[in-house]
């Protein structure tokens, strides 16, 4: 079985791909099919240690699947995960985003900071009480008051490597990461400072896991501002 072959199932699509006789040895369940993506992602996506490759297990799943989305429709860029997601339907996107939503698994520990305390100090204020004078809102007000994340769609930002945190707000600066409109994340990113990025990508990668890892059912107040794919594309 090769990539292909193991993600499509061995339905009419690749038909060719699979003999007889692997068709009927292959148990053709949804853990199966996606040991496409786990190759690069981790075993079942946990992701790998070196920090490339974002975990993808329990993010929330309206998260995960407008992610797909935007990979598909070229929001975002990666040739070698988009060539398999492509041919997709929606609903096996939803399904593949379910899959690995659902999945419950230990984050890695957090990594010591490498900053001064006053740059540490100014990546807390960040996340958590923004900064008014230049328009940013706190991360907490949109990801959840413990960073955590809230369903369906918007992420958690704890136990994400700090350089993927500074690859990710680069793009959206540059604008090669975007989201569904409006693009909430790409004013923010473009708000702040390089050396906010620093500071707020340090600041969080070194946060502990809270016990309550999982991604909270409503924020307590409305969000500063609003974002695409949220409610609307979004369901599980
Ligand atoms: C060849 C390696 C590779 C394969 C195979 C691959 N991915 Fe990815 N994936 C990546 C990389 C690299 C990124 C990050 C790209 C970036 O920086 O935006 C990514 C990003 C993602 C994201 C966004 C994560 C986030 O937190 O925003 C999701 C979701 C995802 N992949 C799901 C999948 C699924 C599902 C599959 C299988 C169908 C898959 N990937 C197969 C390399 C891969
Ligand atoms: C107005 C609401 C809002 C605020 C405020 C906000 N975010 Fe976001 N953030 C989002 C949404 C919505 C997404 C999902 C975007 C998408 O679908 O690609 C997101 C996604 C992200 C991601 C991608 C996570 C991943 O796994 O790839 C990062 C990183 C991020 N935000 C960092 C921040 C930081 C740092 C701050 C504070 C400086 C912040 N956000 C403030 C709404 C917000």
């Amino acid at each position: 079985m090769n990539r292909l072959s193991v993600l499509f199932g061995c339905g009419v699509l690749i038909a060719s791909l699979c003999g007889a006789q692997s068709a009927s040895a292959f148990e053709d369940s949804i853990a199966q099919r996606v040991l496409a993506c786990t190759g690069c992602h981790g075993k079942e996506g946990r992701a790998a240690s070196d920090g490339y490759y974002p975990r993808i297990a329990g993010k929330p799943a309206g998260y995960l699947y407008n992610q797909l989305v935007n990979f598909r429709d070229g929001r975002r860029h990666y040739l070698l995960m988009t060539q398999l997601i492509d041919p997709l339907s929606n609903a096996y996107l939803q399904e593949i985003a379910g899959y690995f939503a659902d999945l419950d698994l230990p984050y890695p520990s957090p990594q010591p900071a490498t900053v001064t305390p006053a740059v540490l100090a100014r990546g807390e204020a960040l996340a958590l009480r923004g900064d008014s004078t230049r328009g940013i809102p706190a991360c907490a007000q949109c990801h959840g008051p413990a960073l955590t994340g809230v369903v369906p769609a918007i992420p958690g930002l704890l136990g994400l490597p700090r350089d993927y945190l500074v690859a990710q707000l680069g793009a959206w600066k540059t604008g090669s990461r975007r989201a569904a409109s409006p693009d909430c994340m790409a004013d923010i990113a473009r708000a702040l400072a390089p050396d906010d990025v620093s500071a707020v990508a340090q600041w969080l990668g070194a946060q502990a896991i809270p016990t309550q890892a999982k991604a909270i059912a409503q924020l307590p107040a409305a969000m500063p501002k609003p974002c695409g794919g949220i409610a609307t594309e979004a369901q599980r």
